[in-house]
């Protein structure tokens, strides 16, 4: 599969990070064991990772602007292109040794989500997309699940934790989603669920509030694999709302409607 120069570019810097990750995340399993446990070596190894992707991109396009989730907004001399970075994405997951984590680098050209790279490095799974030319897991061409009942579905979410809100509605909109479904399932990486429901291996997907730097890769991979991705209203404002909710045509419109839903009875 012939990849652009661009693309090529973000699939360097994603894999450089991602080689440093993993040697992080050996080392993260090792502490996990200690008092102290991993939580300061997780925060550095988050820069690093940061650090090697924003040299990466730089050296390739030093004009480009900067979206990223450590360092924040970083104004370039071009800003109708705009790099929107996930360094790692799963902090959790890789502070607590599970190997579920990736991390996310998106293009954005006039506003419009144009590349994304998404790398699971411990399992060597290396998502991409470009505007137009379809969506890849490696070489292999995505399509999103072909699955069209939510009786049928798995369904992915992410599930509010201490300091953030949302406690009450997620409940009520979890009690709906899974009396409609085959299963529910939290990853802990909303980046690699967004690459999963472009593989087909979820169906569907919903989560509030999540960060541009969380989506936007695998906002365009599932519109790449054939997929639709919505704010809660069926709209395309993602970024400022922080909702999102994806899945093939009908299980989005499907769950679209159920998130609607005041508490069911059942
Ligand atoms: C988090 C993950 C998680 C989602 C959280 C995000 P981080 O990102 O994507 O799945 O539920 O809302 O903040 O903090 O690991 O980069
Ligand atoms: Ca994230
Ligand atoms: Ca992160």
């Amino acid at each position: 599969m012939a990849r652009s120069a661009i693309l090529n570019v973000m699939v360097q810097a994603a894999m450089k990070a991602g080689r440093s990750l993993s040697r992080d995340f050996g080392e993260v399993q090792n502490l996990q064991v200690s008092l102290k446990g991993p939580g300061d070596y997780v925060s550095q190894a988050d820069r690093k990772a940061e650090e090697i992707i924003h040299a990466e991109l730089s050296r390739a396009r030093p004009a480009y602007s900067f979206l990223m989730e450590e360092r924040g907004e970083i104004p370039g001399e071009d800003d109708q292109h705009r790099w929107i970075v996930d360094p790692l994405d799963g902090t959790t997951n890789f502070l607590h040794g599970l190997p579920i984590f990736s991390i996310s680098i998106a293009l954005e050209r006039q506003g419009q989500l144009v590349a994304g790279v998404i790398y699971n490095p411990a399992m060597d799974e290396l998502y991409t997309a470009e505007r137009g030319g379809g969506a890849f897991m490696n070489d292999r061409r995505l399509r999103v699940a072909g699955r069209s009942k939510l009786s049928d579905a798995v369904i992915g979410t992410g599930v509010p934790h201490l300091g953030r809100g949302h406690h009450g509605s997620f409940l009520v909109e979890m009690r709906n989603v899974m009396a409609e479904v085959s299963g529910v399932r939290r990853l802990g990486s909303a980046a690699l669920d967004l690459a999963y429901v472009a593989a087909g291996r979820m169906d569907g997907f919903w989560e509030e509030p999540l960060e541009p730097w969380d989506v936007a890769a695998g906002i365009l991979l599932i519109r790449e694999a054939g997929g639709f991705v919505s704010d809660k209203s069926g709209g395309q404002d993602m970024f400022d709302t922080g909702q999102v909710v994806a899945g093939n045509e009908a299980i989005h419109k499907a769950l679209l409607k159920t998130l609607k839903r005041p508490v069911s009875a059942r």
